[in-house]
């Protein structure tokens, strides 16, 4: 009896101590991104996969847009013994969920991109959040819409003083798209202009899908818009394909378009004077926040990250914080090639 007892701890012993050391050189980090076919996200996570060479064995999945299938893939984690969860998720608000799942085996929970509500976030003391907030994105959005206006005052074609917009949504669901939406006409308005909505739709922050919506808007509204926003770069990028297929960019037809990301895409059509403005979502950065994070976490290290600090939810630098914000950048004509 003793002597199996001995046999057991010292089984036990060497288990735990091979799961230490390994967990040290190699962990093993489970990611999951909500859609591989997401321009901004693919950024992202080329940035996770570039920082974990060498370092961890990642196991990356594409979720495609369906939260169930997201659990499934959380479920073979933990079968296969990940250490760390570095989860994009297809619905943020389902957060529960997946906090029952990695609470059950104690496992640190690293959520980016799409932010849960705080009090969701509150439940378990090892789940994290690395993003940006939305809502400064939107006021850049604005800001850079508010200064051109100013700056062009044919820029008010029916010259009501008014300013009237079309308004390109991302996926609905999305903080992102909710405070971009609301937060760039904010920022017009504070700047003591006056509005119109003509019309917002969701595009789901997809290129095809707000090419067909502008170049129905065009037909709808035509002669009367005066300023394009989309909620990111694709959707920009598609708007101004149907302008351009209705004889925009050029003769002296032009049509203001902002846009969020600044991807490569999008750098490349600002400077070729397509896109009046971007804000920077700093993919790079964002990437390696997540990693830093994840990777610390799965060493079982404190949360650390070397990238950006650790915050509070109301963005208050904080060594104990649960949250990374990074911050956007505006981008115009004027400082793009930094970002190219
Ligand atoms: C946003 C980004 C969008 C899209 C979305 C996915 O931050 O601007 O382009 O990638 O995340 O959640
Ligand atoms: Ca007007």
């Amino acid at each position: 009896m003793k002597r199996s007892a001995a046999l057991l701890f010292s089984l036990l012993f060497l288990v735990s101590f091979g799961m230490t050391v390994s967990a040290q050189a190699n962990p093993k980090i489970g990611v999951c991104i909500y859609k591989f076919d997401d321009t901004f996200m693919s950024y992202v996570r080329n940035q996770i996969e570039t920082a974990a060479k060498g370092k961890a064995t990642l196991s990356v999945q594409d979720s495609q847009y369906d939260q169930p299938k997201q659990n499934d893939q959380i479920d073979q984690f933990i079968v296969q013994g990940m250490q760390t969860l570095a989860i994009n998720m297809v619905d943020p608000s389902a957060v529960s969920v997946l906090i029952g799942k990695a609470q059950k085996k104690n496992l640190p929970l690293v959520l980016f991109n799409r932010e849960p509500v705080a009090a969701d976030m509150a439940k378990y003391a090892k789940a994290y959040y690395v993003g940006a907030k939305a809502q400064e994105s939107g006021t850049m959005e604005g800001d850079i819409v508010a200064d051109y206006w100013k700056a062009n005052p044919s820029a008010d074609l029916n010259k009501d003083g008014v300013l009237q917009y079309v308004m390109l949504i991302g996926d609905p669901s999305n903080t992102d798209a909710k405070f971009r939406t609301e937060y760039s006409i904010k920022a017009v308005t504070a700047a003591g202009i006056k509005v119109q909505k003509l019309a917002e739709d969701t595009a789901m922050w997809d290129r095809p899908k707000a090419q067909e919506k502008m170049a129905a808007w065009l037909t709808a509204y035509a002669g009367k818009i005066e300023v394009v926003f989309a909620n990111n770069d694709d959707m920009a990028l598609g708007a101004i394909e149907a302008l351009k297929a209705a004889g925009f960019f050029k003769g002296g037809k032009y049509m203001p378009v902002v846009g969020v990301d600044a991807t490569p895409p999008a750098l490349d059509a600002l400077e070729q004077g397509y896109l009046l403005g971007t804000v920077l979502n700093d993919a790079k950065r964002q990437g390696l926040a997540t990693w830093d994070l994840a990777y610390s976490l799965a060493q079982g290290k404190k949360a650390a990250t070397a990238v950006a600090p650790l915050a509070n939810a109301d963005g208050k630098a904080d060594p104990n914080g649960k949250y990374v914000w990074v911050p956007y950048v505006k981008v115009t004509k004027a400082n793009y090639t930094q970002f190219k």
